[in-house]
């Protein structure tokens, strides 16, 4: 004959809980979901890559990035920013110490003088972009290696690619010779209006190298109203 006893489940969770407890403190073990690996193909990589479509997909995609050895030594990657639909783009070299701790482009004394120079020919930071060859800091601010840029250049140009800029402007040798893959010195990339991938780039001085030379504000200044002249006389064109 089947016996029936009283019985509280409450209480019996309880002593069950209580038992635990003495053996294993208040941590409590449970078995682990089997966790199933997502493994990308090559091709979904790509395929994934191409599509992307907007600043902000694409900052989520490469922010991590670990491709070269700054991956390691930086505090913040550096994506740049400013407008998403700018008509202008100024690009630098690399981000300096400031830019590492807090993850923005050109916001150090040099980029201080950045935006004045941006100011002079009567655009705001708000509406261009700002970005640097290198998203990640260089150790003791050192000149940008070849393979470094290499490595990165593909996200300046899918950047690029996004904005669809009028008008690029490069700051400093390393940026210049970079884009334009380039031995030519300063003096003579500023000479002229290049074409980049079908979009008019123009060189000036890096805004660094004018705080430690101010002889070169000048024709730094002659190098803005060219830059200036040509926006405008693009802008009248399309009109
Ligand atoms: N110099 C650069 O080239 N880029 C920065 O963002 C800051 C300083």
């Amino acid at each position: 004959m089947t016996k029936y006893i009283k019985h509280n489940p409450i209480e019996q969770a309880e002593s069950i809980l209580n038992h635990q407890k003495n053996l294993v403190g208040n941590l409590m073990f449970v078995e682990k979901p089997e966790e199933k690996e997502i493994v990308k193909t090559e091709t979904q990589i790509i395929e994934e890559w191409e599509s992307t479509s907007t600043l902000q997909e694409l900052n989520s995609q490469i922010c991590e990035c670990q491709k070269c050895r700054l991956g390691a030594t930086r505090n913040k990657f550096v994506f740049g920013s400013g407008n998403p639909k700018a008509e202008v783009m100024f690009i630098g070299e690399a981000p300096g110490a400031d830019e590492d701790e807090q993850g923005l482009p050109f916001i150090g004394r040099a980029g201080q003088l950045l935006t004045k120079i941006i100011e002079s020919i009567n655009f705001t930071r708000e509406e261009v972009f700002i970005c640097n060859i290198l998203k990640c800091r260089p150790p003791k601010n050192r000149d940008p290696l070849p393979d470094e840029m290499q490595t990165c250049e593909p996200y300046l140009q899918k950047q690029i690619d996004i904005i669809k800029p009028k008008l690029i402007m490069c700051l400093g040798r390393i940026s210049a010779q970079s884009l334009l893959r380039s031995n030519e010195t300063l003096t003579t990339l500023r000479e002229k209006t290049h074409i980049y991938n079908g979009i008019n780039l123009m060189v000036t001085y890096h805004p660094a190298a004018l705080l430690r030379n101010p002889h070169w504000k000048r024709p730094t200044w002659e190098d803005l109203k060219k830059f200036r002249a040509l926006y405008d006389k693009m802008k009248s064109e399309s009109r």
